[in-house]
């Protein structure tokens, strides 16, 4: 473990405890991630006895500042890259946000029994006494070599501690692809509507870090087999199931939404396009009809779905910037491309796909790509290389009529000098027909041919040249 202590801050804590008399560990995520082999810069340090004079005396030998937070019993330090927090070891449940005054001091054990999981519990002793020794009460170390999350108390306990832990028992198993053990499973399941005494900012927090892991998929199985999806997320849980009507059943939605999350994550980091994964579909059950003779169809699916995304990242607190708008227009154009790989691809459909998705092209390309769930060997290899070939034509036409991020060659000014007309219906006509004329391939995207094209087609309507723009 002494290995592991090598920044001098832990022998500086070291003699301070000795001198001071006092018992003070590394404790929490700290020594998890050691074991797990990702170094952290977050240090947590709990004190048997008081934390902000302990941090106080640590903070004056270092020389630097020491913020002291002295309604919940802590203090904090930064010293070269790391961020150094001191507490004193409590008999309460320990929560770094809690409003609740801390006033139980309380022994090691104490302190660790109260923390959310046996892996988040293990901590190192600092005195010099037993220097580096781990104190692992509850297995943590066994748990972390058998990927379990488990909880130091009865489950029920812990949760009903800070029923936020219900979600970070899901988080951290998604981010490190552990298993929930089965008692705190039903511990969630059996206490998921507690989650509504926790703020709406505290869980998305949670739901944004399970997105961001590498198989988000996993989280989102527990949330939703434990019921927290139920009282968090609904709609997304109306997508699972699947209906028969005449023999003819329609796909599980739910977890075709999971594997295109899934699959995006291979290719993306991005928060907002992995949101538009999960949302790409959410219109889907109030889309969903039988048609006799058809089958089941989501006509209007996308813009219906586009519509909902503010709603709900207003509902999800999630920000209501440029981002949610990024994830409408993702959902609004999810099926563009996919349509386009399917048939035959005339240069006019690219263009106006160009036009519409403007900067977010790739973005787009790579969630319909994601998208492409079906198990049917011969369609996967179909659409892929029919995708290939769309790509193919996305660049050649943007190359040759850049309308990625496209401005009109000929504007309502130019238009209004050149036939001496105010602004009006007539300006606004005319400009839609020089778009469509380009985006269909009548003319090309170039100021020349657009004003010849203006010309023409001001006469039809019985304008004259009158001036030049
Ligand atoms: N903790 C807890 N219950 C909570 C939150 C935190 O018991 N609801 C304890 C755990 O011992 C945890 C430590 O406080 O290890 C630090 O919490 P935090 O910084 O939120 O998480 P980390 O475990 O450090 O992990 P991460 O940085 O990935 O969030």
């Amino acid at each position: 473990m002494v290995k592991h202590l090598n920044n001098p801050v832990f022998s500086i804590i070291s003699k301070l405890a000795a001198e001071q008399n006092v018992q003070a560990f590394a404790i929490g995520g700290f020594v998890r991630d050691i074991f797990l082999r990702r170094p952290s810069k977050d240090i947590d340090i709990v004190v048997v006895g008081n934390g902000i004079d302990f941090a106080e005396s640590v903070g004056k030998k270092l020389k630097v500042k020491v913020s002291v937070f002295k309604n919940f019993g802590t203090a904090s330090l930064k010293y070269q890259d790391l961020e150094i927090e001191f507490v004193g070891a409590r008999k309460e449940s320990y929560r770094r946000d809690s409003r609740k005054p801390i006033v139980e001091n309380g022994t090691l054990d104490d302190d660790q029994k109260r923390r959310d999981f046996t892996i988040n519990a293990l901590a190192i002793s600092l005195h010099p006494d037993n220097y580096g020794e781990l104190l692992d009460p509850f297995n943590g170390i066994a748990d972390l070599d058998n990927k379990l999350i488990r909880t130091p108390l009865d489950p029920a306990e812990t949760f009903s501690d800070d029923p936020l832990r219900m979600m970070r028992a899901i988080r951290f198993a998604t981010q490190l692809n552990f298993r929930i053990d089965d008692l705190a499973v039903s511990a969630i399941r059996n206490n998921a509507e507690r989650i509504g005494i926790i703020s709406q900012e505290r869980i998305t927090d949670e739901l944004n870090k399970i997105i961001l892991s590498a198989k988000p998929s996993i989280g989102f199985k527990y949330l939703f087999d434990t019921g927290l999806l139920h009282k968090i997320f609904p709609l997304m849980t109306a997508l699972h199931g699947v209906d028969y009507i005449d023999g003819k059943s329609h796909k599980d939605n739910f977890y075709h939404t999971l594997q295109v999350l899934d699959n995006i994550c291979e290719t993306t980091d991005d928060l907002w396009l992995r949101w538009a994964a999960i949302l790409h579909d959410i219109a889907k059950p109030p889309t969903k009809r039988f048609e006799p003779g058809h089958g089941w169809t989501f006509h209007g699916h996308e813009d219906k779905g586009a519509r909902m995304v503010p709603k709900i990242f207003a509902q999800l607190k999630l920000p209501m910037n440029d981002k949610m708008k990024f994830v409408q227009k993702m959902v609004q154009l999810h099926l563009r491309p996919i349509v386009l790989a399917q048939s035959i691809v005339t240069d006019s459909a690219v263009r106006r796909l160009l036009f519409d998705a403007g900067e977010d092209i790739e973005s787009l390309m790579l969630l319909c790509k994601a998208d492409i769930t079906t198990k049917n060997e011969y369609k996967i290899k179909k659409y892929r290389s029919n995708f290939e070939l769309v790509q193919q034509k996305l660049k050649d036409v943007e190359e040759r009529d850049k309308v990625r991020n496209w401005q009109p060659p000929v504007t309502g000014n130019d238009i209004m000098e050149l036939f001496g007309i105010k602004e009006g219906r007539e300006v606004g006509i005319i400009k839609n027909q020089i778009r469509e004329a380009i985006l269909e391939g009548e003319i090309p995207n170039s100021r020349d041919e657009a004003i010849a094209y203006t010309i023409a087609k001001g006469a039809e309507i019985g304008l004259k040249v009158v001036g030049k723009p």
